[in-house]
């Protein structure tokens, strides 16, 4: 008997998409289904989903139909979408792909949806989750009341955006985006999917030297060991407190982490293949030490370490910055807007001499 195609949807954050999409054909074992707002949807043979690290979190698409409209009377609608789900095949597939078997203690659902309706989303998540758990003879938990889902309930999402409504079942126990190695933090701390997708757009491979001179917790460095194991990764920060954050979450990894100041490095001339970094120009974080009113430095050590086929992937607020990078010999290849917890950076690579002079030195060697 021919097994029913079952779609995986990936959710990311926005601006991430096609990072979540390269990340997903890199693996050779999956073909994309769909891109969308802030979504992939895909089909794999194996247990690769659980293993996405750019994204934020990962379902199986448990049913899917048109939108039901915008009145309270459309919501016995979603009555019939739930009733639909074969909950039954969704728990094995959740199992095939590598997920927890069952459906957990319990049901615990969260909605969005785009457009004005007369109902809220507590309407919507009530709907669908007292029918799920009705039928998989289980408790539901509302969030009507603010209170977070208790553990182990099994965590559902639903999405109306006008055209369809889709109803999804995570893959795993909790959210892709949560790390085992992230039990410390610091402010501004980067968004591990966020540190994924950079270090992927990095190119590493083994055997070259990683630095973020800003290190913090060390979210980029950890995530770059993840993507490329075999480099050598170096980070460095002002903070003390950032230190033994970074130390600790990168415990038993090959990173070295060092008291350094970002704007006069402690390293050689052209020593580094790959720079990392989200420089404290943020709100949330200020810059110190020879930083302090001066970003400039930042950028003259960066183009200072790169080596001549160098790259730099790195997390701005703004554009402006990048007025440092172009006399430096800095030229930005790729600019990727975010939209991250209400701020907008912007993601940018960056090479060294991109122009004449290293199509030269290139040429030179070949
Ligand atoms: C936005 S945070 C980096 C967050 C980091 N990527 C993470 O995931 O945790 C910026 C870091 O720059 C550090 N910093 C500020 N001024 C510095 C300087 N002059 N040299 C090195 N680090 C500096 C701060 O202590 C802070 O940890």
């Amino acid at each position: 008997m021919r097994t029913p195609r079952v779609f995986l949807v990936a959710r990311c954050v926005r601006g991430l998409e096609s990072a979540l999409g390269t990340e997903i054909l890199r693996t050779g074992s999956a073909t994309i289904d769909w891109i969308g707002h802030r979504e992939v949807g895909f089909s794999s043979a194996d247990g690769i989903a659980l293993r996405l690290r750019t994204a934020d979190d990962v379902f199986l698409l448990a049913h899917r139909r048109h939108d039901v409209g915008p009145h309270r009377s459309d919501l016995t609608g979603l009555t019939e979408l739930a009733r639909a789900v074969d909950l039954e095949g969704l728990v094995r597939e959740r199992v095939r792909h590598g997920g927890p078997p069952g459906l957990g203690d319990g049901i615990e659902i969260s909605a969005s949806f785009l457009g004005r309706r007369t109902y809220n989303r507590y309407d919507v998540e009530d709907t669908v989750g007292r029918v799920l758990a009705e039928r998989a003879g289980l408790p539901y938990h509302s969030r009507r009341h603010g209170e977070p889902p208790p553990p182990g309930h099994s965590g559902w999402r639903l999405t109306l955006d006008g055209t369809h409504a889709g109803l999804l079942l995570r893959l795993g126990r909790r959210p892709a985006h949560r790390r085992a190695y992230k039990n410390a933090t610091i402010p501004g701390t980067l968004h591990p999917p966020v540190a994924a997708a950079m270090a992927q757009a990095a190119e590493l491979r083994p055997g070259q030297r990683v630095l973020d001179p800003c290190c913090g917790a060390g979210t980029l460095l950890i995530e770059a060991h993840h993507r490329a194991p075999g480099t050598t990764l170096l980070g460095f920060d002002l903070d003390p407190t950032a230190r033994r954050t970074a130390r600790q979450n990168a415990a038993g990894l090959p990173i070295t982490v060092d008291h350094g100041d970002a704007g006069a490095l402690p390293l050689p001339d052209r020593s580094v293949d790959r720079v990392l970094c989200n420089p404290p120009w943020g709100e949330q974080v200020g810059a110190g030490g020879r930083l302090a009113g001066h970003p400039e430095r930042w950028w003259h050590e960066l183009a200072r370490v790169l080596t001549d086929e160098g790259r730099a992937v790195v997390l701005l607020p703004e554009a402006a910055g990048l007025g440092h990078a172009l006399p430096l010999g800095l030229s930005p290849v790729h600019v990727q807007r975010l939209s991250l917890f209400g701020s907008s950076p912007l993601l940018i690579h960056l090479e060294r001499g991109r122009g004449i002079g290293r199509r030269r030195r290139l040429a030179k060697r070949t």
